[in-house]
């Protein structure tokens, strides 16, 4: 037959496919506790402003906990005729009530509807995944301060540069996901505004007060502009733009822990619960943690082009299109969460390799620049140190010597400026605990600025 929430203007059925085309249940389903949510403060405000009798409102309030109840325990009946989540659930509260639930859609519309469903929906996912977030960092700041002390190697172009400590190297990433902590809560502020009253797109001619329903829902304010509230996604754009930048520093944090668990880095060690082995290869410890977030990093983007594209050009007001903002936003959400989660479990497990991390920040004059530094402090102009310093690496590489394992004599071949004190800049340890200002490697900032992350962290 016709479809009951539009027959009165139709004369045919809708064709068979276009109406399984249409639907959206089997995706939106995911927004029906929201969407019950909605109604409820919907149906508040309208006995409110007197457009719903307290009795009705009750009656729809009731109705709608029981279906909530269904859906909480799986036995509620999705229908794809009914098209989507929300005539779903509208027309099981007239099954219900009876006339009452058809007063529900009093001054409102599916355009405005669905905005607040996703809205509501994705500021409680955005809270999830802050606690997440936090769960992590606060991961990364325990174990940069157990490694504070540990010295690795530093990389440009992945070519040993200068020796830095783990515990710095950790503090990088816990910076990196700061600003992405921010940038969430930032369009969580925009998220959190109501759509609902803008009804299909030039508002109602019902008194209603879209501040009791904003106030309701804990939304911050009303939507300004009625066009702009029911069309417009960019708040979802936002997220996923947030999710993908994400992703994108956990993809780099992957590739080092894939780098650093392999046996020509072996930085690390990986518990055996976060790796699998291989089938043929009975050696194998795979770190398939990290590779597939790595790998997931790939379809957020995606989403992100698929939400940037499905807005382009839309002209006002709602349109169908943006019933595909959903799949692309509920992956996105699935895929950070799982990729947050598994950061946060591994992250505090991560051993270090302490005496492989030195062995290698050794063998690749790590302490050039050190060396170069100290010529400098004693007068040499840069330029000329840069040239003896470099001799000295070219001398090494013959002898298969690192500059601290050189005798005083030896590098005195390059200059006579070099004193027998020059073995405290050349070591690790010395070099290190030399960049001692905020921002720097050496053990005691690192310290300092765990504790400033940590503050940080405490103070939001
Ligand atoms: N399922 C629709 C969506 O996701 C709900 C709004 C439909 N509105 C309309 N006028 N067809 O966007």
């Amino acid at each position: 037959g016709t479809n009951s929430s539009w027959g009165g203007r139709f004369s045919e059925p809708t064709d068979a496919f276009v109406e399984r085309f249409t639907a959206s249940v089997d995706f939106d389903q995911r927004l029906a506790l929201h969407d019950i949510q909605g109604s409820i403060a919907h149906a508040t405000m309208l006995a409110r402003v007197d457009v719903l009798s307290d009795v009705e409102r009750d009656a729809i309030i009731e109705g709608l906990g029981e279906i909530r109840g269904e859906i909480e325990r799986g036995e509620f009946a999705w229908s794809i005729a009914l098209e989507d989540v929300h005539m779903n659930i509208e027309a099981r509260l007239t099954d219900k009530i009876g006339t009452t639930g058809k007063k529900l859609h009093t001054g409102r519309s599916r355009n405005d509807q669905v905005a607040t469903d996703i809205r509501l929906f994705l500021r409680d996912e955005i809270d999830d995944i802050a606690i997440e977030l936090v769960r992590l960092r606060e991961g990364l700041i325990t174990l940069a301060e157990r490694e504070a002390d540990t010295i690795m190697p530093g990389f440009t172009h992945l070519q040993t540069a200068q020796p830095v400590t783990f515990g710095h190297h950790l503090l990088a990433w816990q910076e990196m996901l700061a600003r992405d902590h921010e940038r969430l809560f930032d369009c969580r502020k925009r998220v959190n505004v109501l759509p609902l009253g803008a009804a299909a797109l030039a508002g109602t001619t019902y008194p209603i007060d879209r501040h009791v329903t904003a106030e309701l829902l804990g939304f911050e304010r009303p939507a300004e502009n009625s066009l702009d509230a029911v069309s417009d996604r960019d708040f979802a754009i936002e997220f996923t733009a947030f999710a993908s930048i994400l992703l994108m520093h956990l993809s780099r944090m992957s590739e080092e822990l894939v780098l650093w668990t392999s046996a020509q880095f072996d930085f690390i060690d990986l518990p055996d619960r976060f790796c699998t082995g291989s089938s043929i290869m009975p050696q194998k410890k795979n770190p398939d943690v990290p590779e597939l977030v790595r790998g997931k990093t790939g379809r957020v983007y995606g989403h992100l082009m698929s939400l940037l594209t499905l807005m382009k050009s839309q002209p006002l007001a709602y349109n169908k299109d943006n019933q595909e903002d959903k799949e692309p936003l509920f992956d996105t959400l699935e895929t950070v969460k799982g990729c947050l989660r598994a950061f946060a479990d591994m992250a505090p497990a991560i051993e270090s390799k302490k005496a492989r991390m030195a062995e290698a920040a050794r063998r690749g004059f790590s302490t050039a620049t050190d060396l170069a530094d100290y010529l400098v402090r004693r007068g040499v102009a840069f330029r000329d140190a840069h040239e003896i310093v470099g001799q000295s690496v070219a001398f090494g590489l013959r002898e298969n010597k690192d500059l601290s394992e050189m005798r005083l004599e030896e590098l005195q071949q390059f200059s006579e400026t070099i004193g027998a004190d020059v073995f405290e800049v050349l070591t690790l340890e010395g070099s290190v605990a030399a960049r001692n200002h905020i921002g720097g490697t050496a053990p005691d900032q690192v310290r300092a600025a765990a504790q400033r992350a940590r503050d940080a962290l405490a103070s939001l």
